[in-house]
């Protein structure tokens, strides 16, 4: 462990910054500056001035004592379905019945959706941000994919694209009653992904089992490609498949679920955006997004976290959060999961929550410096660390130490949350 710094910049302009004292433990994900005990930050225009022990901080003109409490990363939710209406409780409790899940079910959610009006559907989305910032969230991505139709795809990537960091094309997400596979294939590959691309960053194409088939996924995935969005996949959710591999040919930035996987999946995701010599080159491999909520409210054997680390995949820890699989945003809760269920140290669990989400994203360090995020505008604070330089993104536990994520499962732990430099929830 070690502690740095860059006072300089507080201290000459110490006017309009702001001081986060009394900080017991300070989570950075930061290789170099690591976990920092009795710890302070300098927030400035939004970003981090600053890192280190409170005995060495800057004087700044505003000082606010979080009252030794722990402070992390706000977590990076790189996978959640927000935009729906409409209610799949009787499903869930079903599934705790006996049923297994099944991709059919998301056709009562496009119907409920469909109906909704534009400022319903608007205020849903909102409402579920709220949630998920007062959980500690900082920055989300979600999908369209509730819609099915040029019209509902298009409206359903124009609100996401209003309230959330970053928005994903998801017309591939199953085939809407009474179209022709292929057809659809084709609608989505043309007119919808015309309409939706504008105002998204990804495209997501749901590979598996009841939903589209290996060589339907490589269709909207080249045309997505062809349209300059950056690409992922759920796969390998419902039955073992081609997901993982095509995501990896594709170099996908993630591909998402990996509930059933054989050791070449693994394999292939440990091995993606290497050089020839096989050294990782960070920014560049296809992450793997674990999903623990999920895989409790599916009964889903859970995704083999623990392995995929070992094997020395990136991996990135996600909410989900989706009326059919996992209808939570709480990352608390995921992470929690991925310690008590999943083998992860909570470091580890922390690192998959944060920067291993916004690696998901290539909202990263080293992926905004590799160049490798699609619509890149070149003036982005790179998030999921503490670090100088990166978005000041703040999550703030009513404890003195991380720990109590796993520690007090389910208790109501976030006490605070700046994003980009503004406290957001408290
Ligand atoms: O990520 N797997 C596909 N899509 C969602 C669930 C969709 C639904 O059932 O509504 C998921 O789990």
């Amino acid at each position: 462990m070690s502690q740095g710094s860059t006072g300089g910049a507080a201290r000459t302009q110490a006017g309009r910054a702001t001081l986060l004292t009394g900080i017991a433990e300070l989570t950075t994900v930061d290789d170099e500056l690591g976990v920092v005990p009795d710890a302070a930050v300098v927030i400035q225009d939004g970003v981090v001035a600053w890192v280190g022990q409170e005995s060495q901080a800057p004087a700044c003109d505003v000082v606010q004592d979080l009252g030794g409490r722990a402070a992390l990363p706000g977590w990076v939710d790189a996978h959640s379905h927000l935009v729906f209406d409409g209610d799949r409780s009787a499903e869930f409790e079903a599934r705790m019945a006996g049923q297994t899940y099944a991709a059919g079910g998301i056709k009562v959610t496009t119907g409920a959706t469909r109906a909704a009006s534009d400022e319903r559907l608007r205020a849903l989305v909102a409402a579920r941000v709220a949630d998920a910032v007062a959980g500690g969230t900082t920055y989300l991505e979600t999908k369209t994919g509730y819609g099915l139709t040029v019209h509902d795809e298009a409206r359903s990537a124009v609100i996401a694209a209003e309230l959330v960091d970053e928005v994903t094309f998801l017309g591939a997400h199953l085939v809407p009653d009474g179209m022709d596979p292929e057809e659809y294939t084709d609608l989505v590959c043309t007119t919808m992904l015309s309409a939706v691309a504008p105002h998204a960053r990804w495209a997501d194409v749901f590979c598996d089992k009841g939903a589209f088939t290996p060589e339907q996924t490589r269709r909207v995935l080249d045309a997505a490609r062809a349209a300059g969005l950056g690409l992922r996949l759920h796969g390998n959710q419902i039955e073992p498949g081609a997901g993982v591999s095509i995501a990896v040919e594709y170099q996908a930035a993630s591909v998402d679920h990996l509930n059933f996987l054989s050791e070449q999946d693994i394999e292939a995701l440990a091995g993606s955006g290497r050089d020839a010599q096989g050294a990782k080159r960070e920014g560049y491999e296809t992450v793997a997004g674990v999903l623990p909520a999920c895989d409790l409210s599916t009964r889903a054997p859970l995704a083999p976290a623990r392995r995929l680390l070992d094997a020395g995949a990136t991996l990135a820890i996600a909410s989900n959060c989706n009326p059919g699989t996992s209808y939570t945003s709480s990352m608390n809760f995921c992470v929690g999961t991925a310690v008590l269920q999943q083998g992860l140290s909570l470091a580890e669990a922390i690192r998959a929550a944060t920067v291993g989400g916004a690696r998901a994203l290539r909202a990263d360090r080293e992926s905004l410096a590799a160049g490798t995020r699609p619509k890149a505008t070149g003036h982005e604070a790179p998030i999921g660390r503490i670090a100088v330089g990166h978005r000041a993104d703040l999550h703030v536990l009513d404890a003195p130490a991380a720990i109590h994520l796993a520690y007090r499962p389910g208790m109501p732990l976030t006490h605070a949350v700046w994003r980009a430099g503004v406290r957001v929830a408290s």
